[in-house]
């Protein structure tokens, strides 16, 4: 259940600068994201899917100099700009003194390689990265032991997928299929959630209840729809990790999810579409 929509029409955040450092997002989406920074507050801040490193510029600018940004991307080098490393924009277009002793990245990797090196008491977190299942849904799982109880997650482009289709940008059918935040959003087990006041806002957010580990099966349970893509070369790790944090249960749910996808994606199933 959606129960707090921000307005975010009243929000006088200094945005001026994100075509400059090249953010991926709306500007009704920055003054959301702004505003959830503001309400928590947090000390450890966790950015997955950084691509440019606009949000981390962002994320960096408008958080308290207390607090530690930790950014991770799965490449290394920036997907818009070949030669430039992910986050490049950070270190062009923010005062040294802002990040340099608080931004930690950890790039070319998984989040949950270097989890345990972040380490827990996280309170703030923005996951945004391929849109399309299993996406997301594998990094919050990844994440959700280090969460602080209160922490508050942001998702987004929740509604990639109507919003490229709507604006006539959809150029393959990725985008089509690009439901995986908004789906996360709705299947998380938290009362407290929160959306712009948007028709169809396109960026969303969570309280961490502290009871995810009891409810984490709701979460597995969303993950049994058609994948668009299975990361091969990280499922045995992810199985392992299922296993170790969420136990027996959620370990043969998971692992059952995991065959089923690999029978579609083998062809087992008749496509009647
Ligand atoms: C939409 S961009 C991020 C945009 C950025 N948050 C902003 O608003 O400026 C998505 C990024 O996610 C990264 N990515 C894709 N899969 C990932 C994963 N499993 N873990 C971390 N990053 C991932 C991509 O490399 C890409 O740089």
């Amino acid at each position: 259940m959606i129960t707090n929509i921000i307005p975010t029409d009243g929000l006088n955040y200094d945005i001026s600068r994100m075509k400059d450092v090249k953010l991926l997002m709306s500007p009704t989406d920055l003054k959301f994201l702004i505003r959830m920074l503001k309400i928590r507050n947090p000390k450890k801040i966790l950015e997955i899917g950084v691509c440019n490193g606009g949000s981390s510029y962002y994320l960096l600018k408008e958080s308290s100099p207390k607090s530690i940004v930790h950014s991770v991307d799965i490449e290394t080098e920036c997907p818009h700009d070949r030669t430039k490393m992910c986050g490049y924009t950070v270190e062009e277009n923010l005062n040294r003194e802002i990040w340099e002793n608080r931004w930690i990245k950890h790039l070319g990797m998984d989040v949950i390689d270097c989890i345990d090196e972040i380490g827990g008491d996280i309170d703030f977190v923005l996951i945004d990265t391929v849109h399309t299942m299993p996406g997301e849904f594998l990094s919050y799982l990844a994440i959700i032991p280090y969460l602080k109880k209160g922490a508050v997650v942001v998702l987004h482009d929740v509604y990639d997928n109507y919003h490229e289709i709507i604006n006539g940008k959809m150029l393959t059918t990725w985008n089509a299929d690009s439901f995986c935040t908004g789906l996360l959003l709705s299947s998380v087990p938290s009362k407290k959630k929160y959306m712009p006041d948007d028709d169809v806002p396109n960026i969303g957010a969570f309280i961490q209840s502290g009871k995810e580990m009891d409810y984490v099966m709701d979460v597995l349970r969303a993950l049994f729809v058609k994948w668009r893509y299975i990361p091969e070369e990280m499922m045995d790790k992810y199985s392992v990790m299922i296993r170790e944090k969420y136990g027996e249960k959620a370990s043969k749910f998971f692992d059952e999810c995991l065959k089923m996808q690999y029978e579609i994606k083998n062809g087992k199933y008749l496509d009647f579409a």
